[in-house]
């Protein structure tokens, strides 16, 4: 999608991260976007934000993970702008630990959100990017779509299927509606919230912080000085800008961690399991 002034695009977990970085990014090239996030308050001060700044936004509070909540937001391109050609399915919770030992509840809010808030966005969104007369579907994944690293079960699970669903969408949009592109995110390591996921942690998943216990503490800690060191978001959504002008379907954001997929693909092809070194750290 060549020419994006004056088009509609939606972004979830719009109000930090990589979300507040995308939603920017769009509004300066002129899309009208309808903004999504659980957390409202965060959320209007992105919007108010770059209503300032002249954008065309439009916030709508709503949980991913709930099928009709995407519905709202699908409902409030519609009511607001009269169409749909961008949807950047991005909303995403970090949660894991050893997986025999994760309850079940971490693993239904962590698949929930990351998986089922990009299937609900699918649902919702395509079918009126496809009405509208074409544009893209921008699926924010993770390297951990791409491999396999130990403590983070749910959340490579759920990284995993958003890669071989955008993978499956992006072939059939081919197929039947060419005027749509796909693109899957897979970031590395990115300056954002995402290590303070459990501040939207359900209840019935031990509520704000329910997650966090014994050595989880000094894991957080590691994981918080690896987002710390990682990218701007904005390096990351000027990334999406171009692939979605210029229909690519993957962006690896950080090259150098490839090694690391190579080296599970291999080591399955030989019906081996790839040696543990965590990107971005001495091991690697
Ligand atoms: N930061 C990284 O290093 C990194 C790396 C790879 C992939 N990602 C992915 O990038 C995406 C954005 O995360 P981020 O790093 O910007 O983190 P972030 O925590 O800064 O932003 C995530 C946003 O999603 C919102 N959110 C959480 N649960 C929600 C729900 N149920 N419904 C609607 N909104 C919800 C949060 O309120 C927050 O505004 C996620 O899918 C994440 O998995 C991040």
């Amino acid at each position: 999608m060549e020419d994006l002034d004056g088009k509609v695009g939606v972004v979830t977990g719009a109000a930090s991260g990589i979300g507040r970085s995308l939603a920017t990014a769009f509004a300066a090239e002129g899309v009208r976007l309808v903004l999504a996030d659980i957390e409202a308050e965060p959320l209007e001060e992105v919007a108010s934000e770059l209503r300032s700044g002249g954008a065309d936004v439009f916030a709508v509070t709503a949980d991913v993970s709930v099928a009709s909540d995407v519905e709202r937001i699908g409902t409030a391109a519609d009511d607001v702008y009269g169409a749909l050609h961008l949807a950047c399915n991005n909303a995403g919770v970090g949660g894991g630990g050893l997986s025999w030992q994760v309850d079940l509840e971490t693993w239904r809010w962590v698949l929930g959100v990351n998986l089922f808030g990009v299937i609900h966005g699918i649902h919702s969104f395509v079918p009126r990017i496809i009405a509208s007369g074409g544009g893209h579907v921008v699926n924010t994944a993770s390297m951990a779509g791409l491999t396999s690293n130990p403590g983070m079960g749910p959340y490579n699970a759920s990284k995993h299927a958003v890669v071989t669903i955008s993978e499956s969408l992006a072939l059939e949009l081919a197929m039947t509606n060419p005027e749509v592109g796909v693109t899957v995110l897979c970031p590395g390591w990115v300056r954002t919230q995402i290590n303070r996921s459990d501040r939207n942690r359900p209840d019935r998943a031990g509520g704000p912080g329910g997650g966090l216990g014994g050595d989880a503490g000094s894991l957080s800690r590691m994981l918080d000085r690896l987002i710390e060191s990682g990218l701007d978001p904005d390096v990351v959504a000027a990334l999406v800008v171009d692939a979605v002008r210029n229909r690519r379907f993957a962006i690896l954001t950080h090259p150098d961690w490839s090694e690391s997929v190579r080296r599970r693909t291999d080591a399955l092809l030989e019906g081996e399991l790839a040696e543990f070194r965590l990107p971005g750290t001495l091991t690697d």
